[in-house]
C-alpha cells in the first residue's frame, strides 16, 4: 500500500452498525443525538484515517440535521466516505439510517459533513495524499466539499473575528 499515491474514495468507505439500546435513549424512547454524533464522528475518523494512515483529530462537524428519531430496539447503519482532501484536511461525509428489525423498514435518519486533520508524531497538522475520484458521483462529492470547505473556512475566520471582540 502506498501512502504517497492519489487514493480513490471508494477505498476509504467505512460502514458501521449499532443497536439502540436502553442506555442511548431519552426519556421519549429514541436515540440522544448526542449518542448518533459520537458515532458519526467515529465512523468518520475511521474513513479518514483509511485514506491517510495517520492519527487524526477532528477539526469541525457540519450542521447536523436529524431527520427521522431512531428508537431503541432499532439498528443505526452508518456509511462514511472522504469527499474531498486539501493539504492536511480531510472532508468527510456520513450518512446514517436506521432499520426497523421486525419489519426491515429503513429511513434515512441523519447526514453530516466533518473535517479531520492528520497529525505527524509530535502533534502537528501533516500533508495527506490526494484523493482521485473516479466515478461522476465521486467528482460531484469532490467540487461540493470543495465548495463547503471555503464556506466553513469564511464561517471560522468570522466566528474567530467576533469571539475576538468580546474577549475580555
Ligand atoms: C484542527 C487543528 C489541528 C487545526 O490546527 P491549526 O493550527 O488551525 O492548523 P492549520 O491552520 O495548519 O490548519 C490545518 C488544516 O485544518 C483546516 N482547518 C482549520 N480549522 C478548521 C475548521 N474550523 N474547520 C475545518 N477545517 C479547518 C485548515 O483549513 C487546514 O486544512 P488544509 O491543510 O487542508 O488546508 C487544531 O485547531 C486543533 O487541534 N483543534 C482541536 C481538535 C480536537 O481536539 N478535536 C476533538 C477531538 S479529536
Amino acid at each position: 500500500m502506498s501512502l504517497i499515491e492519489p487514493n480513490a474514495p471508494s477505498n476509504t468507505v467505512v460502514e458501521m452498525n449499532q443497536i439502540v439500546l436502553p442506555q442511548h435513549t431519552n426519556a421519549l424512547g429514541t436515540a440522544f443525538g448526542g449518542t448518533i454524533m459520537s458515532w458519526v464522528d467515529i465512523c468518520a475518523a475511521l474513513c479518514a484515517q483509511r485514506h491517510c494512515r495517520r492519527a487524526v483529530v477532528t477539526a469541525s462537524m457540519d450542521q447536523l440535521d436529524f431527520v427521522m428519531p431512531v428508537r431503541q430496539g432499532q439498528m443505526v447503519n452508518l456509511r462514511g466516505m472522504v469527499n474531498f482532501v486539501g493539504r492536511t484536511s480531510m472532508e468527510v461525509g456520513v450518512r446514517v439510517e436506521a432499520e426497523d428489525m421486525l419489519t426491515g423498514l429503513r429511513v434515512h435518519a441523519a447526514s453530516a459533513y466533518l473535517t479531520f486533520v492528520a497529525l505527524d508524531g509530535e502533534g502537528k497538522p501533516c500533508a495527506v495524499r490526494a484523493l482521485a475520484p473516479e466515478t461522476g458521483l465521486e467528482k460531484q462529492r469532490c467540487e461540493e466539499a470543495q465548495a463547503r470547505r471555503q464556506q466553513r473556512l469564511d464561517l471560522a475566520a468570522q466566528r474567530k473575528r467576533i469571539a475576538a471582540r468580546h474577549a475580555p
